[in-house]
C-alpha cells in the first residue's frame, strides 16, 4: 500500500474515477502488454472486489474475454459467493471457447460453489431467428433473470479487435468504422462520445439492465484499449468500478 501511495497510483485512481464520474478505479502497477503477470493481478483485484461487493443471493452477469477470465484463479468459496448465481451475460459464442461467458460462469461457479446459467446461441442471429428465439421458454427465463441482475462483471474491447475476434464480416466491420465505433462492451459498440452505434443481435443483458445493477465491474487494460475505455466511460453507469493497469491509466490521463 505504501508503494501505491508513494508511486502516485492512489492519486491516479482518484483522478481517473473523478474524470469518468464513477465510484472507484483500481490501478495495478505495470503494463499488461509487457508482463503477463499483470493480467493475473487484474484478476486478483477483481476477485477481491467481488468478495467485497457481493451480497445475499446476488445474480452476477459475467461477459466473456480474457480479462474477466483472469478472475477465476482467485475466486474462493465463501458464505456469500457460494450463494450467488453467475449468469452468462450473452448467448454469443463468438469468442474462443476458454474466453466465452458460458465457459467462464461455469468456472466461477466451480471455484465458489455457486450456481450458474449458460446460454448457447450463435453470435449473429438473423432478424427472424432473433424474434423466434425470444419466445422460447428457456430464453424467456434468461431474459427475466437479466432483469434481476445485481452485479455485472465485464471486459471492454477496442472495437476493431473485437469485430475481428468475433468473425464479423468485412461489410459489418466497414459499417462499424463508418459509424465511428471505437469501443465494445457486452455486445454494444460505442463511438468516441460513448454513444451506442451498434448492438450485436443476440440474446443478452441489455444496457438498461446493466445500468440498474448495484455494481458494474469493468476489467480492461492495454495501451490499445485506452481510447476504448475512455469512450465507454463517457456514458457508463456511475456505480461502475474500473480495474486497469498503470500503463493504461497513464495513457488515458495524459490525453
Ligand atoms: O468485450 C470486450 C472483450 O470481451 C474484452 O476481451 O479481456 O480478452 O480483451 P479481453
Amino acid at each position: 500500500e505504501l508503494y501505491r501511495e508513494l508511486s502516485g497510483i492512489v492519486a491516479k485512481e482518484q483522478q481517473l474515477a473523478q474524470q469518468f464520474g464513477i465510484r472507484r478505479v483500481v490501478i495495478v502497477s505495470g503494463d499488461v502488454e509487457k508482463d503477463s503477470t499483470v493480467k493475473q493481478q487484474l484478476g486478483k483485484e477483481a476477485a477481491q472486489i467481488m468478495l467485497e461487493i457481493a451480497q445475499g443471493k446476488d445474480k452476477i452477469a459475467v461477459t466473456g474475454g480474457s480479462s474477466v477470465a483472469s478472475l477465476k484463479e482467485y475466486l474462493v468459496p465463501n458464505t456469500v459467493l457460494s450463494e450467488v448465481e453467475f449468469l452468462a451475460a450473452r448467448g454469443g459464442m463468438g469468442d474462443e471457447m476458454t474466453f466465452q461467458a458460458n465457459t467462464i460462469v461455469a468456472k466461477f461457479a466451480k471455484k465458489t460453489g455457486a450456481t450458474y446459467r449458460t446460454l448457447f446461441l450463435p453470435e449473429h442471429l438473423s432478424a427472424q431467428a432473433y424474434e423466434a428465439m425470444k419466445h422460447e421458454p428457456i430464453i424467456k427465463e434468461m431474459i427475466t433473470l437479466y432483469e434481476q441482475v445485481n452485479i455485472v462483471v465485464h471486459g471492454i474491447g477496442a472495437a476493431h479487435e473485437m469485430a475481428q475476434r468475433r468473425n464479423s464480416s468485412q461489410l459489418e466491420q466497414q459499417a462499424l468504422d463508418e459509424k465511428g465505433a471505437v469501443s465494445e462492451a457486452f455486445g454494444y459498440y460505442f463511438n468516441e462520445q460513448g454513444d451506442i452505434v451498434h448492438h450485436i443481435r443476440t440474446i443478452g443483458i441489455q444496457l438498461e439492465q446493466v445500468n440498474k445493477a448495484r455494481h458494474v465491474v469493468a476489467i480492461a487494460a492495454g495501451h490499445n484499449k485506452a481510447t476504448a475505455i475512455q469512450a465507454y466511460f463517457k456514458n457508463a453507469a456511475a456505480q461502475s468500478i474500473l480495474i486497469t493497469d498503470e500503463q493504461t491509466a497513464n495513457a488515458i490521463l495524459s490525453k
